[in-house]
């Protein structure tokens, strides 16, 4: 199953994609800043509005280490880590997600700061009490056993350590309609209520603190794009099907079928 979510995901070209488009749009590709890349490594509901969400959620002090799930190629790890002052380490299936996130993390020097690999949220590549704090952005929507992913997440926190989910739940009945960002086919998505997510969390030994739905700012994203387009998007990262997958997610949001919801657990 695992290689079938990173079969959706995973495409050749990813970085040499976003390295030309940034040139053409007059960029010196010698001096990149890591914002350049946000429209284009930011794979979640409301792209750099969503990373704030969860960085403005996380309870994390200077130095301390953070734990990406499902990294994707490292935008929302590069900005937690140069907001808060945290080192931040990704896990990932997608192993041409993870090189390019390795690749665009030297490019723009912070390669000190943050860092990833290939590793699954169920099998979570570290030992316990390792992390003062995890984040996972759109991610749990590829994971059917949410209590296993909790479990892991519980297993490798430290005490009092601060868990920030910022996932597409499903808030409504009707039917999903195919492909979908996370999922070309109905067989590797798993898109669950927030009530799912929380008592698989509370199973695992997690204390819900706080749940947001952001639907009013999904509601914005997909309906009224910016004026002024960002040099790279989502295309650059997933090829030529991008807009289909947003079509039938902005059809979803806009019939209250499913939501970005963000949840925020101590354990
Ligand atoms: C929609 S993308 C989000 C990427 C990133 N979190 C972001 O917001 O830019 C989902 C990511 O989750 C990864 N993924 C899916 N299931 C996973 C699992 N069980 N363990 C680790 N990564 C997983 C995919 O490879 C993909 O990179």
């Amino acid at each position: 199953m695992t290689r079938s979510v990173a079969e959706h995901y995973g495409n050749d070209g990813i970085v040499s994609r976003i390295i030309s488009a940034l040139e053409e749009a007059g960029f010196d590709i010698k001096n990149l800043e890591p914002d350049v890349f946000a429209g284009a490594d930011e794979f979640h509901v409301g792209g750099r509005k969503g990373s704030e969400f969860v960085a403005s959620a996380l309870t994390v002090q200077s130095g301390q280490r953070v734990l990406d799930l499902g990294s994707g190629i490292g935008g929302p790890a590069r900005y937690i880590a140069n907001m808060l002052d945290v080192t931040v380490e990704g896990i990932d299936l997608t192993p041409e997600f993870v090189e390019a996130a390795v690749e665009i993390t030297e490019m723009v020097g912070m390669a000190e700061q943050v860092s990833f690999q290939i590793g699954s949220a169920t099998s979570i590549p570290f030992d316990d009490d390792t992390f003062d704090a995890s984040t996972m952005l759109h991610v749990g929507m590829n994971i059917s056993d949410k209590e296993l992913l909790f479990s892991e997440i519980a297993r490798v926190s430290k005490t009092n350590g601060s868990i920030v989910v910022y996932d597409v739940m499903r808030t409504g009945k009707d039917d999903l309609v195919f492909p979908m960002p996370w999922s070309s086919t109905p067989e590797y998505s798993f898109v669950e209520t927030t009530d799912a997510y929380v008592k698989a969390a509370e199973n695992a030994g997690l204390e819900l603190l706080t749940v947001d739905d952001h639907r009013e700012m999904a509601m914005a994203f997909f309906n009224n794009p910016p004026s002024e387009p960002p040099p790279v998007n989502l295309g650059h990262l997933m090829g030529t099907g991008v807009p289909e997958m947003f079509a039938n997610a902005r059809n979803a949001i806009n019939s209250g079928t499913i939501s970005p919801i963000l949840l925020c657990f101590t354990n």
